[in-house]
């Protein structure tokens, strides 16, 4: 790609919306997805009747390109995104995107914007995000019979603050993502909505997030509101959640695989009960936007729990940062996939 570059601090972004020259769309009507369309709108005209306004039929995803140090753009792991929305969709009943149209489009919208994918020196990234309206007109509970997906880009900077530094977060008992057997598992809107209430509340007493409980029991750690959780015990084991109602992070596992096949470490997904925090001696979260953001202690009730040190990056923690975002900006070799 050439390196014209858009003039920004690119060292300085936040995680918010910029907006960018190019987005990508294709509709799907009578049984079956059109032509890829590039768009300079911002705006979609909707129906009012869309079954994403009235009946969440909305799903999105989330991804980053990197500029490398060897001239290449990379995009992480595209393919599990495009199977991750594919679940999505066998799960509020929207038709699938198939594989390849995904990757044509994500790989159209970052060529096209770019311009603005940050530095490689900025350590900032181009985020990626596919979204996925009913737009047929229902009034009926009914999922909709034509679709939009579209995907837009935006330069962004770290989610939580300081980027890779140690966060406190907190367990709010009163509040769930999803329910046990609901859409925690897929990546859509509502899910996010029910976040917003409890994730204001967290922000208002200085976390950087909720840390949600297992729906079912409130007795197990399921995840962040934007991110996977994962401990490292004192004896080795990576291990994180393993339940029905969390977002199958693709973060997650690739660390899972990274801490087994480059660190030596026992990966473990499995029950994280909250009265068993003690076992670990580092704690994180993971994700696209989060990467991976170290958690200093957990506020349960009048306990605040610290792991390796409520300001200080643990050295497991630490190795398996620079492992992962050295593969995703092309400095280390990557895993086969
Ligand atoms: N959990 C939630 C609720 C998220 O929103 C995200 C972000 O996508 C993740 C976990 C991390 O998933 P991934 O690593 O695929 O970005
Ligand atoms: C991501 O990490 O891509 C997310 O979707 C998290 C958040 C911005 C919703």
């Amino acid at each position: 790609m050439n390196d014209v570059m858009k003039d920004l601090d690119w060292s300085n972004l936040s995680f918010g919306y910029m907006p960018t020259d190019y987005n990508v769309r294709c509709c799907y009507r009578n049984g079956k997805w059109g032509e890829i369309e590039v768009c300079s709108d911002e705006y979609i005209k909707l129906h009012m009747a869309a079954t994403c306004l009235h009946y969440g039929q909305e799903a999105f995803e989330g991804l980053k390109a990197y500029r490398c140090p060897d001239g290449k753009v990379r995009v992480f792991r595209v393919e599990e995104n495009a199977a991750r929305l594919q679940s999505t969709c066998r799960g509020i009943l929207m038709p699938e995107v198939p594989i390849d149209l995904f990757v044509e489009m994500v790989k159209k919208v970052v060529r096209l914007n770019q311009e603005y994918i940050p530095t490689y020196e900025s350590g900032a990234t181009l985020y990626v995000r596919p979204l996925l309206l009913g737009t047929g007109a229902q009034v009926g509970v009914h999922p909709a019979k034509e679709y939009m997906f579209l995907i837009f880009v935006t330069p962004v900077g770290p989610y939580f603050k300081g980027g890779f530094s140690a966060n406190p977060y907190v367990i709010i008992r009163d509040y769930d993502r999803s329910a046990p057997l609901g859409t925690g598992k897929y990546k859509v809107g509502g899910n996010y909505a029910a976040s917003l209430l409890p994730g204001k509340m967290a922000k208002s007493r200085h976390f950087s997030d909720v840390i949600y409980l297992d729906p079912s029991t409130h007795t197990k750690i399921e995840e962040v509101g934007s991110a996977n959780f994962f401990g490292i015990t004192a004896d080795n084991e990576f291990v994180t959640p393993l339940s029905p109602s969390i977002l199958p992070s693709i973060t997650k596992y690739s660390l899972l695989y990274l801490a087994e096949h480059r660190l030596g470490l026992k990966p473990v997904e499995g029950d994280v009960p909250i009265d068993s925090l003690d076992r670990f001696v580092e704690a994180g979260a993971c994700g696209t936007a989060a990467v991976i953001s170290p958690i200093g202690g957990i506020q349960h009730g009048d306990d605040f729990h610290v792991f390796y040190s409520e300001t200080e990056v643990g050295p497991v923690t630490r190795k398996l940062y620079d492992e992962l975002t050295g593969i995703q900006f092309g400095d280390i070799e990557a895993p086969e996939g």
